[in-house]
């Protein structure tokens, strides 16, 4: 099965094109395949473990293309945003199949991020992803940007039933599989951390996105600062120590890199310590860090010893997958489409809050 995947959901538009071991158009026609590397994510019970088999050879990413909007100061306009999309698009979904080295006849079927996400922005992946579906007669897959970084973490780095911490610009969220859906155990009362890594980026005068830059001076600081911490029981909260970050950088008492070290020094051992609260309760061994603040080398770090303490182990999604990619969207598009029958179009409407509950899996 071969599926584009459209992502759209904030300052990201990409359009990528993957293809399941089973291959493109001919291999998969008949009927659906509903075995394949479905089941064979399945948590192995034997010793003989086919672990070795799941990986992205299998599964290959034939293209990822995309194209992100930059403010010239400040957040995301969403306007902006759902401009720069609609500029974008039809180069991005071109190139993507040019990469791929294929025709839009050879895709099996589209998907494209339904949410949650920005409203205009959102709407552009959909408007591109039905205009498409319908004019060349395919199959269309409204999918969940949340799984979407869950699931292509879990297919890179081969783990199986792990507890995922899902840090973003637009979510933070300590999440497992149970009964049969994706359930939030812990998140943010707030605001999420990659956005919490923004606003102080921006009182900092860094440029969106700001993670990378305050990543980079806080590899410089020296003095560690005591800041607020707050975690309660498997929920966290950044707003607090956002907030005093920002006032003492503007009493101007303060050296950017401390500021930056501390910041998040605070904010990862947050989240470390919440999500080692997950694996206790839900007597988990594997941890798996996904979404855009996964690039993060220090939270990458400060996972995989913990982790390690445990006894465990801590998966951390490739760089290149961690933040907002289509590759991730058509992955998931191919989990929904050898399990599932297509949406109509009419049920193909954006969900601004979506949350990942609220989908029933079909694929595991
Ligand atoms: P979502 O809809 O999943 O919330 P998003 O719009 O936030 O997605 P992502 O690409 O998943 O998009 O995440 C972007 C966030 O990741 C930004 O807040 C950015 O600052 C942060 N980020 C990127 N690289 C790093 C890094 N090296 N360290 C810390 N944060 C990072
Ligand atoms: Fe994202």
């Amino acid at each position: 099965m071969r599926c584009l995947g459209i992502e759209s959901t904030a300052h990201t538009f990409g359009a990528a094109v993957m293809e399941d071991e089973a291959g493109g158009k001919a291999a998969a026609s008949g009927t659906r395949n509903t075995g394949g590397v479905s089941a064979s994510h399945e948590p192995q019970g034997g010793s003989e473990s086919t672990d070795a088999e799941r990986s992205v050879r299998d599964e290959e990413v034939l293209s990822s293309e995309k194209d992100m909007y930059e403010p010239d100061e400040g957040g995301i306009h969403p306007r902006e945003a759902a401009e720069h999309h609609y500029a974008k698009s039809l180069d991005v979904y071109s190139n993507a199949l040019r990469q791929a080295g294929i025709e839009v006849e050879e895709l099996d079927c589209i998907a494209f991020s339904q949410g949650p996400g920005m409203p205009p922005s959102l709407d552009v992946g959909a408007v591109v992803a039905r205009s498409l579906a319908l004019k060349h007669n395919l199959p269309i897959y409204g999918v969940n940007h949340i799984l979407g970084h869950i699931e292509i973490g879990r297919l890179m780095t081969d783990t199986e039933d792990p507890v995922v911490l899902y840090v973003s610009g637009g979510n933070s969220q300590v999440v497992s599989y149970a009964g049969g859906r994706y359930r939030v155990f812990g998140e943010t009362l707030d605001i999420a951390a990659g956005n919490a890594l923004d606003k102080l980026a921006r009182t900092l005068g860094i440029p969106h996105p700001g993670g990378p830059e305050i990543e980079r001076l806080a590899k410089e600081g020296e003095e560690l600062l005591e800041l607020s911490y707050v975690v309660k029981g498997m929920d966290f909260s950044f707003s607090g120590l956002l907030t005093e970050a920002q006032r003492m950088y503007e009493k101007g008492d303060v050296r950017k890199e401390d500021l930056c070290l501390s910041f998040q020094e605070h904010m990862y051992a947050m989240l470390v310590e919440a999500t080692e609260r997950a694996m206790a309760h839900l007597d988990r061994d594997e941890v798996l860090l996904t979404g855009g603040v996964a690039a993060n080398g220090r939270l990458r770090e400060m996972l995989e010893t913990m982790a390690g303490e445990r006894g465990g182990e801590a998966f951390l999604v490739p760089s290149e997958y961690a933040t907002d990619n289509a590759a991730m969207i058509a992955w998931q598009g191919i989990n929904r489409a050898r399990n599932e029958e297509p949406d109509r179009i009419s049920g193909t409407e954006i969900m601004s809050e979506w949350r990942p509950e609220e989908v029933k899996v079909t694929w595991r």
